[in-house]
């Protein structure tokens, strides 16, 4: 199966996700991602020197799987859905948890391509869908139910004006929900030739990165429904996986704040 452009990027995710059980200890334990890795026909061997982002992928998923973790203590009840999900075995991960309803939303040729990998029960669904067709919403909230959407490695590829009116279109259909998210490194913006693991995709088949805020508060005046309720600063969790000249760097505020990725728990509260 030929894939569009972002598509492709869900291969580098899970790619460093089966890669991460030759470290001890691993920021995860991604049995699926090792089952599934062979079955791809792709070359995954032009990724074997992307180690910075073979480790950030993991920390992200890794404090994105506790983040969820916490959410699912509080509400065991709760209805969850990942947007972008892409190959992403979350659900297995967890041990896949006993909620309202778990769902995985991607684009039809993705959905496609993970019924390969993943099975639909009565508990978890996959839905065909762009993350902009706004008809998910309405199924999520249908349950009455608390809601978590996760989106993970996907905001950072579309215009900023396209994420806020996102944001803006979840404020005014849902009443109250969490959303967790990754916010790309902001100097990285417009450098996509530059990454590690992006710079191995052929040029023409190759996203930019377009979104990204300095201060992830911006989305706070966007909305008044918006709070920033919590912000992990990638850097800060790295375990030393980083390289080297990276760790140093952090140290200086400057380099910090813009060089970080970071995962964010965003709540909203109409
Ligand atoms: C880097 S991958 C991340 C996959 C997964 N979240 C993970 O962390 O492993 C980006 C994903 O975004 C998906 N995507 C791109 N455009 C989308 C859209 N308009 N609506 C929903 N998903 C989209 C891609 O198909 C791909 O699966």
């Amino acid at each position: 199966m030929k894939l569009d452009k972002i598509p492709e990027t869900m291969l580098i995710t899970l790619w460093a996700k089966a890669e991460e059980h030759h470290y001890n200890p691993p920021f995860l334990v991604d049995k699926k991602a090792e089952e599934m890795l062979p079955l791809i026909d792709y070359d995954f061997s032009k990724f074997s020197r992307s180690k910075f982002s073979q480790a950030g992928v993991c920390l992200r998923a890794s404090l994105i799987d506790k983040e969820t973790q916490t959410f699912l203590s509080i509400h065991p009840d709760a209805v969850v859905i990942q947007l972008g999900a892409g190959l992403d075995a979350r659900y297995e991960r967890l041990g896949c948890p006993e909620v309202t309803h778990w769902y995985e939303l991607d684009l039809p040729e993705v959905i496609q391509l993970r019924k390969d990998f993943f099975q639909e029960n009565d508990k978890r669904s996959f839905i065909a869908l762009s993350l902009f067709d706004m008809e998910w919403v309405e199924q999520i909230k249908a349950h009455n139910k608390p809601i978590l959407i996760l989106i993970e490695g996907v905001l950072m590829y579309f215009d900023p004006e396209e994420v806020k009116a996102f944001f803006l279109s979840l404020c005014q259909r849902l009443p109250k929900a969490t959303v967790l998210f990754d916010m790309l490194a902001y100097s990285l913006v417009g450098h996509a030739k530059n990454h590690d693991s992006l710079s191995t995709m052929d040029k023409k088949q190759r996203p930019e990165f377009k979104w990204s805020e300095r201060d992830s508060h911006t989305l706070e005046q966007w909305h008044p429904a918006l709070h920033v309720e919590r912000e992990y600063f990638m850097s800060d969790y790295n375990q030393g996986r980083y390289p080297f000249i990276f760790r140093m760097l952090y140290k200086i505020p400057y380099f910090y704040k813009r060089f970080n990725q970071r995962v964010v728990v965003l709540g909203i509260s109409n």
